[in-house]
């Protein structure tokens, strides 16, 4: 599946025009760097709770980093958490990961 599909579809499951600009960021970092191996997408979103993602992602994300990094069938990622282009996105994911958390309250509008 192109990246520009997948991307459209997270879009519109997420209701893109209703989210803030840090979260449109992050939703971007999430459609293009997370969602290839975690499939499930919006669903995966709602495994955790707002203070889960935010414990997981304090410190420029670094305890999300070591979760992959320390598995090795999360290789592929390893580059990307050790990169700047990580850190410098993780305030957005961040952001992001907490709007559409389990107890956000938000249901992401597909109608
Ligand atoms: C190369 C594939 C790959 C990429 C890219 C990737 N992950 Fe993962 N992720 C894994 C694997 C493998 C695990 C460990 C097994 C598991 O818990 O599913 C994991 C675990 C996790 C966990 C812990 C799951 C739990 O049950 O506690 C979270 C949260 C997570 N990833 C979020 C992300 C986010 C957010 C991104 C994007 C910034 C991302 N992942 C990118 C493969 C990946």
């Amino acid at each position: 599946m192109s990246r520009l599909l997948l991307f459209c579809m997270v879009a519109l499951l997420l209701g893109v025009t209703t989210i803030s600009a840090a979260v449109y960021k992050g939703q971007r970092v999430f459609v293009r760097e997370c969602v290839v191996c975690h499939h499930e997408g919006q669903t995966f979103l709602t495994t955790k709770t707002i203070s889960e993602w935010e414990a997981l992602m304090k410190d420029v994300g670094k305890p999300l980093a070591k979760i992959h990094t320390k598995d090795k069938s999360a290789t592929k990622s390893w580059k990307y958490f050790g990169s700047k282009k990580y850190s410098k996105k993780a305030k957005h994911l961040k952001q992001f990961l907490m709007e559409y958390a389990k107890d956000s309250g938000k249901v992401p509008a597909c109608n």
